[in-house]
Protein backbone atom coordinates (compact mmCIF):
# COMPACT_ATOMS: atom_id res chain seq x y z
CA UNK A 1 0.00 0.00 0.00
CA UNK A 2 1.16 3.38 -0.66
CA UNK A 3 1.10 5.64 2.09
CA UNK A 4 2.32 8.60 0.69
CA UNK A 5 -0.85 8.23 -0.88
CA UNK A 6 -4.02 10.54 0.24
CA UNK A 7 -6.66 9.50 -2.39
CA UNK A 8 -9.51 10.54 -0.98
CA UNK A 9 -7.81 14.10 -0.79
CA UNK A 10 -6.29 13.55 -4.15
CA UNK A 11 -9.68 12.98 -5.56
CA UNK A 12 -11.44 15.81 -4.53
CA UNK A 13 -8.18 18.11 -6.02
CA UNK A 14 -8.62 16.94 -9.44
CA UNK A 15 -12.69 17.60 -9.04
CA UNK A 16 -11.62 20.91 -7.91
CA UNK A 17 -9.27 21.30 -11.21
CA UNK A 18 -12.27 20.15 -13.48
CA UNK A 19 -13.97 22.93 -12.23
CA UNK A 20 -17.43 21.49 -12.71
CA UNK A 21 -21.27 23.30 -12.19
CA UNK A 22 -22.50 22.17 -9.51
CA UNK A 23 -25.63 21.49 -9.65
CA UNK A 24 -25.96 19.22 -6.28
CA UNK A 25 -26.25 19.82 -2.57
CA UNK A 26 -24.38 22.10 -0.74
CA UNK A 27 -25.97 24.86 -1.81
CA UNK A 28 -23.00 26.95 -1.22
CA UNK A 29 -22.26 26.12 -5.25
CA UNK A 30 -18.42 25.76 -3.58
CA UNK A 31 -18.99 29.08 -1.27
CA UNK A 32 -20.08 31.70 -4.77
CA UNK A 33 -21.80 33.77 -1.97
CA UNK A 34 -19.15 34.38 0.40
CA UNK A 35 -17.83 38.18 1.53
CA UNK A 36 -14.43 38.56 0.89
CA UNK A 37 -13.78 38.71 4.56
CA UNK A 38 -15.52 34.98 4.49
CA UNK A 39 -13.90 33.97 1.77
CA UNK A 40 -10.62 34.63 3.25
CA UNK A 41 -11.09 31.88 5.75
CA UNK A 42 -13.82 29.45 4.41
CA UNK A 43 -13.43 30.36 0.78
CA UNK A 44 -11.12 27.31 0.46
CA UNK A 45 -12.50 24.04 1.93
CA UNK A 46 -15.88 25.23 0.51
CA UNK A 47 -13.61 24.60 -3.07
CA UNK A 48 -13.28 21.27 -1.77
CA UNK A 49 -16.77 20.91 0.21
CA UNK A 50 -18.48 18.05 -2.29
CA UNK A 51 -21.07 15.63 -1.42
CA UNK A 52 -21.81 12.10 -2.63
CA UNK A 53 -21.61 12.82 -6.55
CA UNK A 54 -20.59 10.16 -9.15
CA UNK A 55 -16.65 9.45 -8.51
CA UNK A 56 -16.75 10.52 -4.61
CA UNK A 57 -18.33 7.01 -2.88
CA UNK A 58 -20.17 6.56 0.19
CA UNK A 59 -19.51 6.83 3.78
CA UNK A 60 -22.23 4.36 4.51
CA UNK A 61 -21.23 1.84 1.61
CA UNK A 62 -17.60 2.48 1.22
CA UNK A 63 -16.51 0.97 -2.44
CA UNK A 64 -14.34 3.67 -3.93
CA UNK A 65 -11.80 6.42 -3.03
CA UNK A 66 -13.27 6.18 0.95
CA UNK A 67 -12.53 2.44 1.21
CA UNK A 68 -9.30 3.43 -0.48
CA UNK A 69 -8.63 5.88 2.53
CA UNK A 70 -10.12 4.16 4.84
CA UNK A 71 -7.82 0.76 3.92
CA UNK A 72 -4.45 2.92 4.23
CA UNK A 73 -5.71 4.09 7.42
CA UNK A 74 -6.05 0.34 8.51
CA UNK A 75 -2.83 -0.46 7.40
CA UNK A 76 -0.96 2.93 9.37
CA UNK A 77 -2.97 2.62 12.52
CA UNK A 78 -2.49 -1.45 11.96
CA UNK A 79 -6.31 -2.49 12.37
CA UNK A 80 -8.13 -5.09 10.56
CA UNK A 81 -11.20 -2.45 9.71
CA UNK A 82 -11.28 1.33 10.21
CA UNK A 83 -14.18 3.73 10.29
CA UNK A 84 -14.07 7.24 9.33
CA UNK A 85 -16.07 9.27 11.71
CA UNK A 86 -17.56 12.34 11.15
CA UNK A 87 -18.80 13.53 14.80
CA UNK A 88 -15.58 12.70 16.41
CA UNK A 89 -15.41 9.42 18.85
CA UNK A 90 -18.75 10.36 19.95
CA UNK A 91 -19.93 8.79 17.50
CA UNK A 92 -17.61 6.00 17.89
CA UNK A 93 -18.49 4.87 21.18
CA UNK A 94 -22.20 5.15 20.95
CA UNK A 95 -21.62 2.66 17.52
CA UNK A 96 -19.27 0.69 19.65
CA UNK A 97 -21.82 -0.21 22.75
CA UNK A 98 -24.39 -0.21 20.04
CA UNK A 99 -22.45 -3.10 18.03
CA UNK A 100 -22.14 -5.04 21.73
CA UNK A 101 -25.04 -4.78 23.45
CA UNK A 102 -28.64 -5.28 23.47
CA UNK A 103 -31.08 -4.26 26.37
CA UNK A 104 -30.33 -5.12 29.65
CA UNK A 105 -27.06 -6.61 28.66
CA UNK A 106 -23.84 -5.60 30.59
CA UNK A 107 -20.88 -3.55 29.98
CA UNK A 108 -18.49 -2.91 32.15
CA UNK A 109 -17.28 -0.21 32.41
CA UNK A 110 -15.16 3.01 34.06
CA UNK A 111 -17.20 5.42 36.18
CA UNK A 112 -15.05 8.39 34.86
CA UNK A 113 -16.20 8.36 31.16
CA UNK A 114 -17.42 10.58 29.05
CA UNK A 115 -20.60 11.56 28.51
CA UNK A 116 -21.22 9.45 25.05
CA UNK A 117 -20.02 6.32 26.95
CA UNK A 118 -22.90 7.10 29.26
CA UNK A 119 -25.27 7.82 26.00
CA UNK A 120 -24.65 4.70 24.46
CA UNK A 121 -25.43 2.65 27.32
CA UNK A 122 -28.89 4.60 27.56
CA UNK A 123 -29.37 4.75 23.84
CA UNK A 124 -28.54 0.62 23.86
CA UNK A 125 -31.08 0.18 27.04
CA UNK A 126 -27.88 -1.70 28.45
CA UNK A 127 -26.47 -1.99 32.06
CA UNK A 128 -23.40 -0.64 32.99
CA UNK A 129 -21.00 -2.21 36.25
CA UNK A 130 -19.26 0.69 37.01
CA UNK A 131 -15.57 0.01 37.66
CA UNK A 132 -14.25 2.25 40.34
CA UNK A 133 -10.47 4.48 38.94
CA UNK A 134 -7.40 4.21 40.94
CA UNK A 135 -6.54 6.99 42.73
CA UNK A 136 -3.13 8.35 42.25
CA UNK A 137 -1.93 9.56 45.63
CA UNK A 138 0.53 12.44 44.99
CA UNK A 139 -2.06 14.19 42.58
CA UNK A 140 -5.02 12.93 43.64
CA UNK A 141 -6.19 12.00 39.59
CA UNK A 142 -7.88 8.87 38.85
CA UNK A 143 -5.12 6.81 37.33
CA UNK A 144 -7.06 4.25 35.49
CA UNK A 145 -8.99 1.07 36.71
CA UNK A 146 -6.80 -1.71 38.72
CA UNK A 147 -6.63 -5.23 36.57
CA UNK A 148 -7.98 -7.07 39.63
CA UNK A 149 -11.32 -4.86 40.23
CA UNK A 150 -11.64 -5.62 36.26
CA UNK A 151 -11.13 -9.21 36.80
CA UNK A 152 -13.59 -9.22 40.02
CA UNK A 153 -15.95 -7.74 37.43
CA UNK A 154 -16.09 -10.44 35.18
CA UNK A 155 -16.15 -12.93 37.42
CA UNK A 156 -19.35 -11.60 39.16
CA UNK A 157 -20.96 -10.92 35.90
CA UNK A 158 -19.38 -13.06 33.28
CA UNK A 159 -22.36 -12.91 30.96
CA UNK A 160 -21.13 -9.03 30.15
CA UNK A 161 -21.06 -8.03 26.64
CA UNK A 162 -17.79 -5.96 26.58
CA UNK A 163 -15.29 -4.35 28.62
CA UNK A 164 -14.83 -0.53 27.83
CA UNK A 165 -12.19 1.97 29.04
CA UNK A 166 -10.52 5.36 28.67
CA UNK A 167 -6.86 5.44 27.99
CA UNK A 168 -5.59 7.81 28.55
CA UNK A 169 -7.61 10.43 30.33
CA UNK A 170 -8.09 13.89 29.78
CA UNK A 171 -5.14 14.50 32.23
CA UNK A 172 -2.88 12.00 30.06
CA UNK A 173 -2.93 8.95 32.56
CA UNK A 174 -3.46 5.75 30.82
CA UNK A 175 -3.55 2.02 31.93
CA UNK A 176 -1.44 -0.79 30.74
CA UNK A 177 -3.70 -2.43 28.45
CA UNK A 178 -1.99 -5.49 27.30
CA UNK A 179 -2.73 -7.66 30.93
CA UNK A 180 -5.97 -6.22 30.19
CA UNK A 181 -6.63 -7.40 26.59
CA UNK A 182 -5.84 -10.79 27.67
CA UNK A 183 -7.81 -10.73 30.55
CA UNK A 184 -10.58 -9.82 28.95
CA UNK A 185 -9.97 -12.13 25.97
CA UNK A 186 -10.03 -14.63 28.15
CA UNK A 187 -13.95 -14.46 28.79
CA UNK A 188 -14.13 -14.76 24.93
CA UNK A 189 -15.80 -10.38 24.98
CA UNK A 190 -14.32 -7.74 23.12
CA UNK A 191 -12.05 -4.82 24.99
CA UNK A 192 -13.09 -1.33 23.61
CA UNK A 193 -11.19 1.67 24.30
CA UNK A 194 -11.74 5.20 23.88
CA UNK A 195 -8.80 6.12 23.01
CA UNK A 196 -9.95 10.10 21.82
CA UNK A 197 -6.89 11.33 23.29
CA UNK A 198 -4.81 8.56 22.32
CA UNK A 199 -4.49 8.71 18.44
CA UNK A 200 -0.74 9.35 18.86
CA UNK A 201 0.23 6.72 20.40
CA UNK A 202 2.86 4.04 19.09
CA UNK A 203 3.84 6.33 17.28
CA UNK A 204 7.40 7.25 18.87
CA UNK A 205 9.23 5.50 21.26
CA UNK A 206 8.65 7.96 24.07
CA UNK A 207 4.84 7.70 23.61
CA UNK A 208 2.81 4.34 25.00
CA UNK A 209 1.85 2.22 22.94
CA UNK A 210 -1.59 2.08 21.12
CA UNK A 211 -4.25 0.27 22.55
CA UNK A 212 -4.41 -1.80 19.08
CA UNK A 213 -0.88 -3.18 19.54
CA UNK A 214 -1.96 -3.85 23.37
CA UNK A 215 -4.83 -6.08 21.63
CA UNK A 216 -7.66 -4.25 22.38
CA UNK A 217 -10.67 -5.33 19.65
CA UNK A 218 -12.77 -1.91 19.30
CA UNK A 219 -10.59 1.57 19.73
CA UNK A 220 -11.82 4.92 18.71
CA UNK A 221 -9.34 7.95 18.51
CA UNK A 222 -10.21 11.76 17.99
CA UNK A 223 -7.98 12.29 15.29
CA UNK A 224 -8.97 16.03 15.79
CA UNK A 225 -7.80 15.60 18.93
CA UNK A 226 -3.92 15.12 19.28
CA UNK A 227 -3.73 14.51 15.94
CA UNK A 228 -3.99 16.99 12.89
CA UNK A 229 -7.55 16.15 11.25
CA UNK A 230 -10.45 18.95 11.38
CA UNK A 231 -12.79 19.12 14.48
CA UNK A 232 -14.68 16.52 14.46
CA UNK A 233 -12.60 13.97 12.59
CA UNK A 234 -11.83 10.47 14.15
CA UNK A 235 -11.39 6.89 13.64
CA UNK A 236 -12.91 4.05 14.60
CA UNK A 237 -10.54 0.82 14.22
CA UNK A 238 -11.28 -2.74 14.95
CA UNK A 239 -9.47 -5.68 14.70
CA UNK A 240 -9.94 -9.73 15.53
CA UNK A 241 -13.18 -11.75 14.78
CA UNK A 242 -14.87 -10.41 18.63
CA UNK A 243 -16.73 -7.37 17.04
CA UNK A 244 -18.98 -8.27 14.11
CA UNK A 245 -17.64 -5.59 11.66
CA UNK A 246 -21.41 -5.70 9.72
CA UNK A 247 -22.66 -4.79 12.46
CA UNK A 248 -20.55 -1.93 13.40
CA UNK A 249 -20.99 -0.83 10.36
CA UNK A 250 -24.77 -0.42 10.44
CA UNK A 251 -24.26 1.22 13.53
CA UNK A 252 -22.38 4.07 12.48
CA UNK A 253 -24.85 4.48 9.51
CA UNK A 254 -27.51 4.84 12.32
CA UNK A 255 -25.80 7.33 13.91
CA UNK A 256 -23.49 9.32 11.67
CA UNK A 257 -25.00 11.76 9.27
CA UNK A 258 -26.65 11.15 5.88
CA UNK A 259 -24.13 13.97 4.44
CA UNK A 260 -20.69 13.70 6.14
CA UNK A 261 -18.31 16.05 5.04
CA UNK A 262 -15.44 15.81 2.43
CA UNK A 263 -13.40 18.26 4.05
CA UNK A 264 -13.55 16.33 7.29
CA UNK A 265 -12.49 13.00 5.67
CA UNK A 266 -9.79 14.60 3.54
CA UNK A 267 -8.26 15.83 6.44
CA UNK A 268 -8.06 12.33 8.22
CA UNK A 269 -6.94 11.07 5.08
CA UNK A 270 -4.23 13.81 5.08
CA UNK A 271 -3.15 13.23 9.21
CA UNK A 272 -3.17 9.35 8.40
CA UNK A 273 -0.66 10.01 5.56
CA UNK A 274 1.43 12.58 7.78
CA UNK A 275 1.65 9.99 10.59
CA UNK A 276 2.38 6.94 7.70
CA UNK A 277 4.98 9.05 6.23
CA UNK A 278 6.63 11.54 9.04
CA UNK A 279 5.19 10.25 12.60
CA UNK A 280 8.11 9.56 14.06
CA UNK A 281 9.63 12.53 13.28
CA UNK A 282 6.22 15.13 13.45
CA UNK A 283 6.25 13.36 17.09
CA UNK A 284 9.85 14.32 17.56
CA UNK A 285 9.18 17.62 16.94
CA UNK A 286 6.46 18.30 19.12
CA UNK A 287 8.08 16.11 22.08
CA UNK A 288 11.52 19.10 21.65
CA UNK A 289 8.67 22.28 22.37
CA UNK A 290 6.99 20.16 25.86
CA UNK A 291 10.26 19.31 27.25
CA UNK A 292 11.71 22.29 26.39
CA UNK A 293 8.74 23.69 28.12
CA UNK A 294 8.90 21.70 30.91
CA UNK A 295 12.81 22.33 31.49
CA UNK A 296 12.04 25.93 32.07
CA UNK A 297 9.54 25.59 34.48
CA UNK A 298 11.65 23.62 36.62
CA UNK A 299 13.32 27.14 37.71
CA UNK A 300 10.09 28.47 38.43
CA UNK A 301 9.30 26.18 41.48
CA UNK A 302 5.55 27.68 42.93
CA UNK A 303 4.45 25.58 39.91
CA UNK A 304 4.45 21.92 39.60
CA UNK A 305 3.60 19.35 36.67
CA UNK A 306 1.65 16.71 37.53
CA UNK A 307 3.80 13.12 36.69
CA UNK A 308 3.60 9.86 35.85
CA UNK A 309 1.64 7.66 38.58
CA UNK A 310 4.24 5.88 40.66
CA UNK A 311 1.52 2.78 39.92
CA UNK A 312 2.75 0.07 37.97
CA UNK A 313 0.17 -0.27 35.69
CA UNK A 314 0.00 3.50 34.74
CA UNK A 315 1.33 5.33 31.46
CA UNK A 316 1.52 8.87 30.76
CA UNK A 317 1.35 10.60 27.41
CA UNK A 318 3.90 13.27 27.42
CA UNK A 319 2.22 15.80 25.80
CA UNK A 320 -0.22 16.36 28.18
CA UNK A 321 0.64 18.99 30.91
CA UNK A 322 -1.49 19.51 34.12
CA UNK A 323 0.21 22.02 36.26
CA UNK A 324 -0.62 23.43 39.91
CA UNK A 325 0.25 25.96 41.50
CA UNK A 326 2.00 24.85 44.43
CA UNK A 327 1.55 28.04 47.20
CA UNK A 328 -2.37 27.71 47.28
CA UNK A 329 -2.58 30.59 45.95
CA UNK A 330 -4.28 30.42 42.31
CA UNK A 331 -6.86 27.27 41.66
CA UNK A 332 -7.20 26.05 38.32
CA UNK A 333 -9.75 27.84 37.22
CA UNK A 334 -7.95 30.89 37.79
CA UNK A 335 -4.34 30.51 36.17
CA UNK A 336 -6.27 28.98 33.42
CA UNK A 337 -8.27 32.83 33.43
CA UNK A 338 -4.45 34.17 34.19
CA UNK A 339 -2.70 32.52 31.18
CA UNK A 340 -5.73 33.15 29.08
CA UNK A 341 -5.96 36.99 29.78
CA UNK A 342 -1.97 36.78 28.40
CA UNK A 343 -2.99 35.23 25.27
CA UNK A 344 -2.28 31.55 25.84
CA UNK A 345 -5.86 29.41 25.62
CA UNK A 346 -5.47 26.10 27.59
CA UNK A 347 -7.66 22.90 27.20
CA UNK A 348 -9.28 23.11 30.56
CA UNK A 349 -8.93 23.59 34.33
CA UNK A 350 -10.18 21.59 37.41
CA UNK A 351 -10.22 23.47 40.99
CA UNK A 352 -6.71 22.43 41.53
CA UNK A 353 -5.37 22.06 38.13
CA UNK A 354 -4.86 24.06 34.37
CA UNK A 355 -4.47 21.28 32.05
CA UNK A 356 -2.49 22.44 28.56
CA UNK A 357 -2.47 20.26 25.62
CA UNK A 358 0.93 20.10 23.54
CA UNK A 359 0.64 17.84 19.87
CA UNK A 360 2.97 17.04 17.33
CA UNK A 361 2.45 20.45 15.89
CA UNK A 362 3.32 22.51 18.89
CA UNK A 363 6.09 24.72 18.21
CA UNK A 364 9.25 26.18 20.35
CA UNK A 365 7.56 29.40 19.76
CA UNK A 366 4.37 27.92 21.13
CA UNK A 367 6.25 27.05 24.34
CA UNK A 368 8.16 30.73 24.40
CA UNK A 369 5.00 32.46 24.45
CA UNK A 370 3.68 29.83 27.75
CA UNK A 371 6.96 30.53 29.77
CA UNK A 372 6.69 34.61 29.02
CA UNK A 373 2.62 33.89 30.56
CA UNK A 374 3.54 32.26 33.25
CA UNK A 375 6.47 34.36 34.19
CA UNK A 376 4.35 37.19 34.49
CA UNK A 377 1.68 35.23 36.39
CA UNK A 378 4.20 34.33 38.86
CA UNK A 379 5.61 37.82 39.62
CA UNK A 380 1.85 39.28 39.66
CA UNK A 381 0.81 37.18 42.05
CA UNK A 382 4.21 37.09 43.86
CA UNK A 383 4.42 33.50 43.99
CA UNK A 384 8.18 32.80 44.45
CA UNK A 385 7.89 33.96 48.06
CA UNK A 386 5.39 32.15 49.19
CA UNK A 387 5.74 29.57 51.43
CA UNK A 388 5.23 26.65 49.42
CA UNK A 389 2.23 23.96 50.29
CA UNK A 390 3.08 20.17 51.07
CA UNK A 391 5.20 19.31 48.12
CA UNK A 392 2.40 18.12 46.13
CA UNK A 393 -1.22 18.90 47.98
CA UNK A 394 -4.25 16.92 46.99
CA UNK A 395 -7.71 19.36 47.18
CA UNK A 396 -9.08 17.18 44.43
CA UNK A 397 -12.35 16.50 46.32
CA UNK A 398 -14.23 14.32 43.24
CA UNK A 399 -16.52 12.40 45.14
CA UNK A 400 -15.30 8.18 43.90
CA UNK A 401 -16.65 5.23 43.56
CA UNK A 402 -14.85 3.15 45.97
CA UNK A 403 -16.47 -0.54 44.77
CA UNK A 404 -18.05 -2.01 41.77
CA UNK A 405 -21.43 -1.24 41.14
CA UNK A 406 -23.91 -3.13 40.90
CA UNK A 407 -25.39 -3.07 36.86
CA UNK A 408 -27.04 -0.22 36.62
CA UNK A 409 -29.57 1.16 34.42
CA UNK A 410 -29.20 4.72 32.50
CA UNK A 411 -32.46 5.98 31.80
CA UNK A 412 -33.15 7.78 28.23
CA UNK A 413 -34.81 11.22 29.12
CA UNK A 414 -37.85 10.40 27.99
CA UNK A 415 -38.15 7.42 30.19
CA UNK A 416 -37.68 9.11 33.10
CA UNK A 417 -40.13 11.86 32.69
CA UNK A 418 -43.57 12.73 34.07
CA UNK A 419 -45.71 10.82 31.43
CA UNK A 420 -44.54 7.69 30.71
CA UNK A 421 -43.52 6.89 34.72
CA UNK A 422 -45.79 9.42 36.76
CA UNK A 423 -42.14 10.51 38.77
CA UNK A 424 -41.77 13.70 39.04
CA UNK A 425 -38.74 15.91 38.77
CA UNK A 426 -38.34 18.39 41.50
CA UNK A 427 -36.38 21.61 41.76
CA UNK A 428 -34.07 21.73 45.17
CA UNK A 429 -31.73 23.69 46.32
CA UNK A 430 -28.29 21.61 45.78
CA UNK A 431 -27.80 21.70 49.59
CA UNK A 432 -31.22 19.76 49.75
CA UNK A 433 -30.69 17.24 47.25
CA UNK A 434 -28.58 14.82 49.04
CA UNK A 435 -30.26 11.26 49.08
CA UNK A 436 -32.17 12.26 46.14
CA UNK A 437 -31.59 10.82 42.84
CA UNK A 438 -30.32 13.18 40.21
CA UNK A 439 -33.18 13.74 37.71
CA UNK A 440 -30.33 15.81 35.22
CA UNK A 441 -27.37 14.79 34.15
CA UNK A 442 -24.20 17.18 35.41
CA UNK A 443 -21.44 17.17 33.54
CA UNK A 444 -18.25 19.79 34.17
CA UNK A 445 -17.49 20.59 30.76
CA UNK A 446 -14.72 19.92 29.73
CA UNK A 447 -13.59 17.22 30.15
CA UNK A 448 -17.32 15.96 29.77
CA UNK A 449 -17.27 13.01 32.47
CA UNK A 450 -20.94 13.28 34.20
CA UNK A 451 -20.59 13.90 37.93
CA UNK A 452 -24.21 13.42 38.22
CA UNK A 453 -26.52 10.67 36.01
CA UNK A 454 -30.41 10.65 35.72
CA UNK A 455 -30.94 8.28 38.45
CA UNK A 456 -27.89 8.15 40.08
CA UNK A 457 -28.06 9.02 44.06
CA UNK A 458 -26.68 12.23 45.36
CA UNK A 459 -24.35 12.26 48.24
CA UNK A 460 -22.79 14.65 50.85
CA UNK A 461 -19.55 14.55 48.87
CA UNK A 462 -21.11 15.04 45.86
CA UNK A 463 -22.63 18.13 46.92
CA UNK A 464 -19.61 19.56 48.26
CA UNK A 465 -17.90 18.75 45.48
CA UNK A 466 -20.45 20.50 42.84
CA UNK A 467 -20.67 23.69 45.30
CA UNK A 468 -16.54 23.76 45.13
CA UNK A 469 -16.97 23.57 41.48
CA UNK A 470 -19.44 26.23 41.46
CA UNK A 471 -17.47 28.92 43.65
CA UNK A 472 -14.56 27.85 41.66
CA UNK A 473 -16.50 29.08 38.02
CA UNK A 474 -16.77 25.91 37.05
CA UNK A 475 -19.27 25.69 33.21
CA UNK A 476 -21.79 22.99 33.18
CA UNK A 477 -23.74 21.14 30.64
CA UNK A 478 -26.33 19.11 31.37
CA UNK A 479 -27.76 21.01 34.49
CA UNK A 480 -29.90 23.71 33.55
CA UNK A 481 -29.75 25.96 36.90
CA UNK A 482 -26.78 24.82 38.97
CA UNK A 483 -25.45 28.19 38.60
CA UNK A 484 -28.28 29.05 40.69
CA UNK A 485 -27.80 26.79 43.31
CA UNK A 486 -30.35 24.30 41.88
CA UNK A 487 -30.75 20.79 40.53
CA UNK A 488 -33.80 18.73 39.55
CA UNK A 489 -34.16 15.59 41.48
CA UNK A 490 -36.79 12.91 41.88
CA UNK A 491 -38.86 12.67 44.15
CA UNK A 492 -37.77 10.55 47.16
C1 LIG B 1 -12.37 10.61 26.87
C2 LIG B 1 -13.19 11.18 25.77
N1 LIG B 1 -13.88 10.36 24.99
C3 LIG B 1 -14.63 10.81 23.97
C4 LIG B 1 -14.72 12.15 23.71
C5 LIG B 1 -15.58 12.62 22.58
O1 LIG B 1 -14.74 13.00 21.53
P1 LIG B 1 -15.23 13.91 20.33
O2 LIG B 1 -15.22 15.31 20.83
O3 LIG B 1 -14.21 13.63 19.27
O4 LIG B 1 -16.58 13.45 19.95
C6 LIG B 1 -14.01 13.06 24.51
C7 LIG B 1 -14.11 14.50 24.26
O5 LIG B 1 -13.58 15.32 24.92
C8 LIG B 1 -13.24 12.55 25.57
O6 LIG B 1 -12.55 13.39 26.38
Amino acid sequence: MDQQRAPLFEKLQSFHTKNTASFHVPGHKFGQDLEPMEELFLGQVMQIDYTEITGLDDLHQPGGVIKDAQLLAAACFKADHTYFLVNGSTAGNLAMILAVCQREDILIVERNVHKSVLHGLMLAGAKAVFLPPCIDEDSGLAAGVSPADIESALTAYPQAKAVLLTNPNYYGIGTALRPIAKLVHSYSIPLLVDEAHGAHYGFHSELPESALACGADGVVQSTHKMLTALTMGAMLHVQGSLLDTDIVQQCLSMLQTSSPSYPIMASLDLSRRLMAVHGTEKIANGLEAVKWFRQEMKEMTSFAIVQKPLMDHTSMDPFKIAIFDRTGTLSGYHLKQELEERGCMIEMADPKHAVLFFSLSSTRGDSERLIAAFRRISEQFGLKKKELQRVITNINTIPRLTTISSPTTLNLPHSISNQSTGIAAKTVRIKDSVGCRSAEMVIPYPPGIPLLYPGETITGEIVECLQQYIALGALFQGAKAIHLDQIQVYNH
